[in-house]
């Protein structure tokens, strides 16, 4: 069975964007691969984080991927942090990462550009970190949203150069990205990314957001004066992402038959519909959540998911140590 490695941060709450781009690849893939699915983090502390809230998110994160569907009996779900090898690793692929790699990853790039003040030194070494976290596991493929794309990418260089230097040590990870939905926009400016750092903004819709105020932030979604249901990105930048939405939450429905369906139909109409998808879907992740937080599995589901990934990454880690003259064995 061909094996998938992803991960998400618990910068903020999960919202509809994490959900389309990356979480429920997780669980449709969950049955064809062997499942990999942890919670990074070590990455979210890249940026500052109020503790009580972290943990709050980082329980509400693994609770979501319970709700969404991950099945702990096939997936393996675990906590960055409880599998130190990550961050040993991490440092390990830092050394062999370039500074002109690094400077290249738009991530970094963008905040630098924006001018934000105090940008760590973990944000900007990130990219090692995520590499370390894939190459621990050989995994074939890394389901992403679009925006992840550049730092598998760079995974594969590093592993590759790794490999060229040291001998055979990695598999070369493909990174998985759905044709629907790998970049879900802000409702409200469909110009950006869907992002956590939204805070209460009304163009991000997170998992848990109370299904009234997700039906007004979907009809008060920013359109254009066209007055037409096609998918034209350039063109119709609302629109477009609406019916990505709708797509994606309706199994990859094409494009084409949404038109169809819309045709002659006025932007109220589409925007109900689109609504009551994602009321749906919203209202099915919450119920499993509440059951989920009440059932007092979570532990238990990270405990289990640390012990079977633990000794993978530790072989891992063993020989790219010795493949570095690194150990002495005693
Ligand atoms: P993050 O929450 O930044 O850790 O992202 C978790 C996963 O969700 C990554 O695979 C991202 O690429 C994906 N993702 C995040 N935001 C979006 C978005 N607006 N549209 C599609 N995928 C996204
Ligand atoms: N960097 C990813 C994000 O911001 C999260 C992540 C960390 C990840 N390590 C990973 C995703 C390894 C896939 C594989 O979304």
């Amino acid at each position: 069975m061909k094996r998938m490695l992803s991960g998400i941060k618990p910068t903020g709450q999960l919202h509809l964007g994490s959900y389309i781009g990356a979480l429920h690849h997780f669980v449709e893939y969950q049955d064809q691969y062997e499942m990999f699915a942890f919670i990074a983090n070590l990455h979210c502390i890249t940026v500052p984080q109020e503790p009580e809230q972290l943990k709050k998110n980082l329980y509400d994160c693994v609770a979501l991927y319970l709700a969404c569907g991950l099945d702990p009996n096939r997936a393996t779900i675990f906590l960055q942090t409880d599998v130190k090898e990550h961050a040993q690793l991490g440092y390990i692929m830092c050394c062999n990462t370039y500074m002109g790699e690094l400077n290249r990853m738009t991530q970094f790039k963008d905040k630098q550009a924006k001018g934000e003040k105090n940008l760590s030194g973990g944000l900007y070494t990130y990219p090692a970190l995520m590499a370390a976290d894939i190459l621990l596991y050989d995994p074939d493929y890394v389901p992403v949203g679009e925006d992840q794309k550049q730092h598998v990418e760079l995974t594969r260089d590093v592993a590759a150069r790794m490999n060229n230097r040291y001998g055979e040590l990695f598999k070369l990870p493909e990174p998985l990205i759905g044709k629907v939905g790998a970049r879900i926009m802000s409702l409200s400016d469909p110009t950006r990314k869907m992002s956590k750092s939204d805070g209460i903004n009304k163009g991000c819709i997170y998992l848990l957001d109370d299904l009234d105020a997700a039906r007004k932030k979907v009809m008060s979604a920013k359109t254009d004066s066209l007055n037409q249901i096609r998918f034209d990105p350039e063109n119709q930048p609302g629109v477009s992402n609406l019916i990505q939405i709708y797509s994606s939450l309706n199994n990859d429905r094409p494009y084409s038959a949404i038109e169809e369906e819309f045709a002659g139909k006025g932007y109220g109409d589409f925007k109900s519909a689109v609504a009551d998808s994602v009321c749906t879907t919203l209202e099915g992740i919450q119920k499993k959540y509440r059951e989920v937080t009440t059932s007092g599995m979570i532990e238990d589901v990270l405990q289990a998911g640390a012990a079977k990934a633990r000794p993978i990454a530790a072989a891992k880690l063993d020989l790219v140590q010795r493949a570095l003259g690194m150990e002495i064995h005693f």
